[in-house]
């Protein structure tokens, strides 16, 4: 097997935020190859279906030669290990992540010893933002500039306009 530290970096991504993406190029800077790990199922009425959101991620990141996009369900350990990664990227933001981060990273580590759980901190400014705060702004009409990739904001603008069309 080679020395390549392979991380994966699950989450909803519903939708990728500017948060995500720090996230997502402080480890493509640490490791040799990240894979942005989209969930599937779980949450009952997503904004954006899964493929949306997989080809989301693959436009923003297209010229980041080690990361990859793919989509999981099931123990995220047991995806690890298909994978070959070894560690588990998560993103602190607050206090308020942290409890349910050391849960999920002491019970992942109970059920595979071999994979590693590593947290980083986003910039400053994207240390308030989650996809269902950007969801809510939206829906209310504020704007999201700066918060969410370019692509992402027109794509909630077309959503948003498909959704008062079917309204109407
Ligand atoms: N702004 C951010 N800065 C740093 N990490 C983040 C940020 N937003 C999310 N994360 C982290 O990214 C991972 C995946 O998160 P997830 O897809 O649940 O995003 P989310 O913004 O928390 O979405 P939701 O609001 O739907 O819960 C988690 O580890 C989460 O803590
Ligand atoms: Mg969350």
């Amino acid at each position: 097997m080679s020395g390549e530290i392979i991380a994966i970096y699950p989450g909803s991504f519903d939708p990728l935020t500017n948060g995500h993406v720090d996230i997502i190029q402080r480890g493509s800077r640490l490791f040799d190859r990240i894979v942005v790990a989209v969930l599937l199922n779980l949450e009952k009425s997503p904004l954006f279906t899964v493929p949306e959101r997989v080809d989301i991620a693959r436009s923003v990141f297209a010229s980041y030669t080690n990361v990859e996009v793919d989509t999981f369900d099931g123990l995220l350990v047991e995806y690890a290990r298909r994978k070959r990664a070894g560690v588990i990227v998560r993103g602190l933001r607050a206090v308020s992540d942290f409890e349910y981060e050391l849960q999920m990273a002491l019970m992942n580590r109970r059920l595979n010893q071999e994979v590693e759980t590593v947290f980083m901190m986003p910039a400053e400014p994207y240390t308030y933002v989650s996809s269902r705060l950007v969801k809510e702004v939206v829906a209310l009409g504020g704007s999201v500039t700066g918060l969410v990739p370019s692509v992402v904001e027109s794509r909630l603008r077309e959503k948003k306009l498909a959704r008062e069309t079917l309204r109407a």
